[in-house]
């Protein structure tokens, strides 16, 4: 499929995991990509298999969590490319693994809400502005996760954060409909990402017994999470709109 030629997406977190699969899976059908993160080397390797695809591909470096570099990164792609189709605001950290709510500590949490939640409101402001102001339709696709649906202990700032972005997507699905912009999240479960890598032995258990409870009985790969962003961004989802949209193997319809 090309449903991407002579469109131009805003992807953010693309370094590694997800964001790298998606920007590739783009890069596969013809967008041009600005690829915003801050973590250098990985970036440049994804713009480079980008390029190594055919795509024309740019690696800004942004932090989501400052308005001034994600609106300066916004403006440089409508330069570089002549326009806005598609935004994809999908950087995300964890926070802390299994800390309860009263013992976990107030600077991580600020900043996992900075990163995962601001984040996506500063991207998705500076994308309506150029949207709106092209007057063209358009989509964006926020990284919210099977845990901006459902609790789990541990995890406070991270699973506040993702409910967070549902109902950003939400709301602003509600505001832009009728502009022709299309805005929806992506829900993860658990997928085989950097993110999700076991840093120990009890780690190692915790994704075990995870696994288990999937009715599929394994792990989603970055690719197939990937595939969901393209469907969401696309035409083929044209009547699509203020949607979490799961991809977990099954887990949310136990
Ligand atoms: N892996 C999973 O199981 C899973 C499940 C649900 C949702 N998610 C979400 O998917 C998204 C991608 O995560 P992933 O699993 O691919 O992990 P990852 O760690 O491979 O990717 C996260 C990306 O975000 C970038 N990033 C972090 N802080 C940033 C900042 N301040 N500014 C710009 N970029 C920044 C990182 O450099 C990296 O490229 C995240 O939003 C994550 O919360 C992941």
């Amino acid at each position: 499929m090309n449903r991407f030629t002579n469109k131009t997406i805003f992807l953010t977190g693309g370094a590694t995991g997800i964001g790298r699969a998606t920007a590739l899976a783009f890069a596969s059908e013809g967008a041009s990509l600005a690829i915003c993160d801050v973590a250098e080397t990985e970036t440049q390797e994804t713009v480079q298999l980008c390029k190594n695809a055919g795509a024309n591909a740019l690696f800004i470096k942004t932090d989501v969590a400052s308005a001034d570099q994600i609106q300066s990164a916004v403006q440089r792609t409508i330069q570089e490319f002549g326009g806005l189709d598609v935004g994809v605001n999908n950087a995300g950290i964890e926070g802390t693994r299994d800390k309860g709510t009263h013992e976990y500590d107030e600077t991580i949490f600020r900043r996992v809400i900075d990163v995962n939640l601001t984040g996506v409101f500063l991207c998705m402001k500076a994308q309506l502005q150029a949207m709106l102001a092209a007057q063209k339709p358009g989509a964006i696709v926020n990284t919210s996760s099977i845990l901006g649906h459902f609790g789990m202990p541990g995890h406070a700032a991270y699973i506040a954060a993702k409910h967070g972005v549902m109902g950003l997507t939400r709301a602003a699905a509600l505001e832009y409909a009728r502009y022709g912009v299309r805005i929806n999240a992506v829900c993860p479960g658990w997928i085989e990402t950097p993110m999700t890598i076991a840093h120990n032995e009890k780690d190692q258990q915790l994704m075990d017994k995870l696994v288990k409870t999937v009715p599929m009985r394994r792990r989603g790969t970055p690719e197939e999470i990937a595939q969901t962003i393209l469907f969401l961004a696309s035409d083929h989802a044209s009547y699509i709109t203020g949607q979490g949209y799961l991809a977990d193997g099954g887990l949310a319809a136990m």
